[in-house]
């Protein structure tokens, strides 16, 4: 089987800085697998995400999409770009449009559907994110987690086989989180790939089938969740790399 993204040590520094953002990154996304990316501010998560639509090229390595080299002219790039979709951590990265409709209608209106398919689209989305009632409003006048919803209808409304989002899930309600993390395992449940960057361990454990843990630009593990967390000596060894000064107790409070 071919996983429907692949990258394979993705190096890359941003320009002017001392040292690499990622350092040889290899990760596989599969088709109906949920992954959760944990690891300290700065470890490259973000960074990794941005890779995997070609918003950032890797200076070294490779990403394939169904098993063929990202090439990254504007039509491979449009390509990777209907076929993976992202949440970034920041909203205000993603929302530019006047208000909320043309927002998420922009991108299946920009893959050239036609109006009634992107209505079709617009409207699943936003009845799945609860934002149809916000649906006219300016999107600079949304509160965090209602702008997190909006930037995720825009995803959806694209119909991606891979799904990222970036944090965006610590900005939302318990009862919205709920509800977007129960959207997102049905996607991975209908054949998507889903993967998450999150601080939150349990929301790990319990939802995600692969957690990967980055460090220092690196992936320091990736294993079931399972394994990972059923395991004393990895828990104690990941502690105090996804759990800060609480890793004693992380022991206790995941298991
Ligand atoms: N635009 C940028 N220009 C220069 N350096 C950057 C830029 N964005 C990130 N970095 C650096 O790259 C490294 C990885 O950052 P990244 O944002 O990928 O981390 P992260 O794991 O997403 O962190 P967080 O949990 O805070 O979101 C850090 O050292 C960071 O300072
Ligand atoms: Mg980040």
């Amino acid at each position: 089987m071919t996983p429907i993204l692949r990258m394979e040590d993705v190096h890359y520094s941003y320009q002017g800085s001392s040292g690499p953002a990622l350092q040889g990154v290899g990760l596989s996304l599969w088709a109906g697998k949920k992954i959760a990316v944990l690891g300290r501010n700065g470890s490259g998560k973000s960074t990794l995400f941005l890779h995997c639509n070609g918003i950032l090229r890797p200076d070294r390595g490779h990403i394939y999409l169904a098993g063929s080299p990202v090439k990254y002219d504007r039509k491979s790039l449009m390509e990777l770009r209907r076929e993976v979709g992202i949440v970034f951590q920041n909203p205000d990265d993603q929302l530019f449009s006047a208000n909320v409709l043309q927002d998420v209608s922009f991108g299946p209106l920009n893959l050239g559907l036609s109006k009634e398919e992107t209505r079709r689209r617009v409207e699943a989305a936003a009845e799945q994110c609860e934002i149809s009632d916000l649906l006219n409003r300016p999107t600079h006048a949304l509160s965090g987690g209602q702008k997190a919803r909006v930037a995720l209808a825009g995803v959806l409304a694209m119909e991606p086989s891979v799904i990222i989002v970036d944090e965006v899930i610590a900005s939302l309600d318990p009862w919205m989180r709920e509800q977007i993390l129960g959207i997102l395992h049905s996607l991975a449940a209908d054949g998507k790939a889903v993967m998450l960057a999150t601080h939150d361990l349990a929301l790990a454990r319990y939802w995600a089938d692969l957690v990967v843990v980055m460090e220092d630009g690196r992936v320091l593990v990736a294993d079931t969740s399972d394994s990972i967390f059923s395991s004393d000596a990895m828990m104690a060894h990941l502690g105090p790399k996804v759990a800060g000064a609480w890793w004693r107790r992380v022991g206790e409070k995941v298991s």
